[in-house]
């Protein structure tokens, strides 16, 4: 008889319900081998409002060609595809083809509300360094108005405070989902196919040493949402760490850190169409926004469900005991808005839907995200974690990978020696 590679396969546990856990929770139940056999599958999330309450609720959601790393990127890119043709993911988690560029220019002031005096003053400032590297020309035009490069269908910025526009690739290559609905789809496709979702937060992974060679997870210890005190366990043969930037509270030896990122969501006004673009800025700001820096870049985000997505740079605040503790600084939310706002009407018009923060998970010492068997620690333990800023993009590939691990017993749809878990325990 030929050995089955799920022969030991019994009780699989994610640990964390973002979009990494929740997409493997999806693929190990569509999984062929999960059908014909009696896996339990598990996925445990500590914060008490569900799934995708940190970043995978909270990010951009940009799915491009053009991320990294590229051998996660390959697997990814086609899988979002093939995820939203046959899963409605164009109704269901805002799926669309975006064009996508670095847009510099000058932001006009809030105080006045017709064309700012101040302009000439603050062209003067216009700081192009990262143009200079990117063009051959040396930035000499003066004549910004002219704007030659602005999209003609941009409709929601003033094409007279574009400096420069460049597109990140060609149209084609870089995509958008709406990741709170993507994620919180993943976990309910995954309910269907019998993944059951527990609420409580994972307070160890219990590993059995007792053959000091060959250590093995047994299980999961957890405290409930919904007991005040008392802690349970999981039986398990595989445990899949896929909780962000909390990761090194259960594997202390992960390089993982978190950094804090706020964003905003900004509602148009009834009417107004907001082309599908998705913009790196580099705004030149007007002497009022000016105090503290004289620059400042926002990515924002035009979504297809009527509602523009914008966010600020990271801030090194520690990382809180859980997702629902992370503190929103209602003033790096407004500066945000502020900053958009100097650049569209459309966006200064429109109204502040969500005001938001979360943790990205970090790789502290470069490189990453960290996927696959950490056998040193333990023989049936999963790293899924230290997805930077690609998490949304990256999430098929890593949960197919993870899949063909645990149910097949190796990776094979990419080579993923770069990012396994013994570089960087
Ligand atoms: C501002 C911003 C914009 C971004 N834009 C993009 C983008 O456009 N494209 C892109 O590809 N990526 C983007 N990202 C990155 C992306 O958001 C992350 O890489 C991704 O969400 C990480 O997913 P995750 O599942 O690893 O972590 P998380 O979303 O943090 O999920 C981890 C989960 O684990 C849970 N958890 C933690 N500890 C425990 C425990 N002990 N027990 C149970 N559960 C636990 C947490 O509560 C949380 O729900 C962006 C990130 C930010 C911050
Ligand atoms: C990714 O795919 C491209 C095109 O198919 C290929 O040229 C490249 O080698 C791949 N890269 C990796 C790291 O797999
Ligand atoms: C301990 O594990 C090693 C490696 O798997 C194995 O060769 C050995 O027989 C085990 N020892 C005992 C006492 O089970
Ligand atoms: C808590 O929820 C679990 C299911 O997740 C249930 O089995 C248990 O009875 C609940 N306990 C209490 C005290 O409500």
């Amino acid at each position: 008889m030929s050995p089955d590679p799920t022969g030991d396969v019994k009780n699989i546990v994610i640990i964390g319900g973002g979009i990494i856990g929740c997409t493997t929770a999806f693929y190990l139940a569509s999984h062929p081998r999960y059908a014909s056999s009696s896996i339990d599958i598990t996925l445990i999330e500590a914060s008490k409002s569900g799934v995708a309450q940190g970043a995978s609720g909270k990010a951009g959601g940009l799915v491009a060609k053009w991320a990294y790393p590229k051998e996660l990127v390959n697997v990814s890119f086609s899988e979002h595809v093939r995820l939203a043709k046959e899963h409605n993911g164009e109704q269901r988690w805002g799926w669309r083809m975006v064009n996508c560029g670095s847009w510099e220019g000058r932001g006009e002031s809030l105080e006045s509300s017709g064309t700012s005096s101040g302009l000439g003053a603050v062209g003067r400032r216009k700081s192009l360094e990262k143009t200079l590297g990117l063009e051959s020309t040396d930035g000499s035009s003066k004549d910004a108005s002219s704007a030659s490069s602005h999209p003609s269908d941009l409709n929601w910025i003033k094409p007279s405070l574009t400096d420069s526009y460049s597109p990140m690739a060609p149209f084609g290559a870089t995509a958008q989902v709406h990741p709170y609905l993507f994620t919180t789809s993943m976990m309910d496709l995954a309910k269907e196919k019998g993944v059951k979702f527990v609420s409580g937060k994972a307070t160890a992974i219990n590993i059995d040493n007792s053959n000091v060679s060959s250590p093995h997870v047994t299980g999961v210890t957890y405290a409930p949402s919904n007991a005040t005190s008392g802690s349970q366990t999981f039986p398990a043969t595989h445990v899949i760490l896929a909780a962000g930037a909390w990761s090194p509270s259960l594997v202390p030896s992960l390089p993982i850190a978190g950094t804090r990122a706020h964003s905003i969501t900004i509602i148009p006004k009834e009417g107004t169409t907001i082309a599908p673009y998705v913009l790196f800025t580099e705004i030149t700001l007007p002497p009022d926004l000016a105090s503290e820096s004289s620059t400042a870049s926002p990515e924002i985000y035009a979504r297809p469900m009527n509602e523009v997505y914008c966010c600020g740079p990271g801030d090194d605040s520690p990382v809180p005991d859980t997702v629902d503790e992370v503190e929103v600084d209602a003033r790096a939310c407004e500066s945000i808005r502020e900053h958009v706002a100097s650049i569209s009407t459309e966006l200064r018009e429109g109204t502040v839907g969500r005001r938001q923060a979360c943790f990205l998970p970090v790789v502290s010492v470069g490189g990453g995200p960290i996927v696959g068997a950490a056998e040193s620690v333990a023989k049936g333990l999963i790293i899924a974690t230290g997805h930077t800023c690609w998490g949304i993009c990256n999430a098929p590939g890593t949960a197919k990978a993870i899949s063909e691990l645990v149910m097949d017993g190796k990776i094979k749809c990419a080579n993923l020696d770069k990012l396994r878990p013994s570089r960087f325990l």
